[in-house]
């Protein structure tokens, strides 16, 4: 059995990437800050998905998801969880460091660290399926320089081009060990950070993410897809 860790799994798509996974037969970890909390991820746990606690943020919840995950492989990395940050300290004349440097931490730092802490159960992953282990980054448009015609949102934009600089030296750092990377746009959703005015439902979206990155071969390691599997501009 296939298995995948999705971070950020508690609602958006997040949640949908455990539906999918789940009813495709995999087995799934669904990461998330507060599975207490978490009523309809928990009402998908069982035999395939379990619930576990991940803060992304938090240096010291990665170190203790990492000791409670232990070495058991893992296929497919998908590093969603994210924020977009307060949005009124994304103006220019606002902008103030605290919340900037939160945002860098939650979309950024944390899946670098998450990635590296996993780094030998996903080259297990590869070694044990035979075919290589995939990390999906969910990124942004939003982080594209050259796709940038109109400024603002300062923290959110930084952080998603600073996710793809991370992760694409993270692709080819790992690909030597079966580790391949993607990072993926999967559209404007309706999701809470997309909001109701989003152009496609989370269903599609994840549905178009897990076929590219199914897909994703040697030859588009470390690449900028979106969910339709167009390459975008960095
Ligand atoms: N929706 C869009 O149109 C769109 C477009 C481009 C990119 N994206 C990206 O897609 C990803 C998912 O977004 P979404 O639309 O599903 O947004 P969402 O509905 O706001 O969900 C965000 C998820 O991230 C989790 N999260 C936030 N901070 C976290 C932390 N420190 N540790 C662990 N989990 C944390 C949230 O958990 P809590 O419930 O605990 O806060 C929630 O599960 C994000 O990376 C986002 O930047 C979305």
């Amino acid at each position: 059995m296939r298995s995948v860790l999705v971070t950020g799994a508690n609602r958006g798509l997040g949640l949908e990437f455990v539906r999918q996974y789940a009813a495709d037969g995999w087995r799934v970890i669904a990461a998330c800050r507060r599975p207490d909390e978490a009523g309809e991820l928990n009402a998908l746990a069982g035999d395939a998905v379990t619930v576990e606690s991940l803060d992304v943020g938090d240096e010291g919840s990665i170190a203790a998801f990492r000791a409670h995950v232990g070495s058991q492989p893992l296929d497919v990395l998908v590093n969603n969880a994210g924020v977009y940050g307060e949005r009124s300290v994304q103006v220019l004349g606002t902008l103030e460091p605290d919340e900037w440097m939160r945002v860098l931490r939650v979309n950024v730092v944390g899946p670098a660290l998450l990635t590296q802490a996993l780094a030998d159960n996903l080259a297990a992953g590869s070694a044990r399926g035979g075919r290589p282990a995939v990390v999906a980054s969910v990124t942004s448009k939003m982080g594209s320089l050259a796709d940038n015609t109109s400024g603002g949102s300062y923290a959110y934009r930084s952080s998603k081009a600073a996710l793809n600089a991370a992760m694409r030296s993270m692709a080819l750092d790992m690909a030597g060990r079966g580790v391949l990377g993607v990072l993926l746009h999967p559209g404007w959703v309706r999701t809470a950070m997309g909001g109701p005015n989003g152009l496609i439902d989370a269903p599609e979206s994840v549905a178009g993410m897990r076929a590219v990155i199914d897909g994703l071969t040697p030859e588009k390691n470390g690449g900028f897809y979106d969910y339709t599997g167009q390459s975008m501009s960095w």
